[in-house]
């Protein structure tokens, strides 16, 4: 069983991966505006990414038999400066979340809750993972602003989909 303090938050949450679900939405319409399908592609997968996490925390209150109430979510930003932004941006956004997912697993841990200590242990490395791709796309999309070919070319080469990870949480009606 749940403690109340870590489901309340972790419902919260859920509104957080949703609202990152939709910023990047905004982020891979504002490429496919500008024709750079590679970019635009790699925004929709994280978008899906995002949207599966938040399914991992549904179905993890499900599991613990905790009532889910689906969060309302701001409207992401929508216009851009530059190409560089949106991956600004992103990098932003993974940074808070990394810091989020770390308080709700010191949360857990204070309440002695170490079943969900544990389920937060996928989310920590995964937010490892998301801010180092997003911290080297910067780097390239600042590099190569003006050279938008370069940075598709590297988008295809080195951040194509890496499938499933069979270490992941389960993601509410995945298998229905
Ligand atoms: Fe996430
Ligand atoms: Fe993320």
């Amino acid at each position: 069983m749940a403690s109340q303090k870590f489901a309340e938050q972790l419902n919260v949450q859920i509104g957080n991966e949703f609202a990152a679900h939709h910023q990047y939405v905004a982020c891979a319409i504002y490429y496919d505006a500008l024709t750079m399908p590679r970019m635009a592609a790699f925004f929709y997968r994280q978008a899906l990414e995002e949207r599966d996490h938040a399914m991992m925390m549904v179905q993890y209150l499900i599991d613990a038999d905790v009532d889910v109430a689906i969060p309302g979510v701001e409207a992401p930003s929508n216009t851009f400066d530059d190409i560089v932004a949106p991956v600004r941006l992103a990098l932003d956004q993974e940074k808070r979340v990394a810091t989020q997912i770390n308080e709700l697993t010191a949360l857990a841990r204070d309440e002695h809750d170490y079943a969900s200590d544990q389920f937060m242990q996928w989310f920590i490395k995964e937010q490892v993972e998301e801010i180092a791709t997003m911290s080297d796309l910067l780097t390239v999309v600042t590099r190569a602003q003006h050279d938008v070919e370069a940075i598709e070319e590297y988008v295809d080469r080195e951040l194509g989909d890496v499938g499933d990870d069979a270490t992941a949480p389960s993601v509410a009606g995945a298998d229905a």
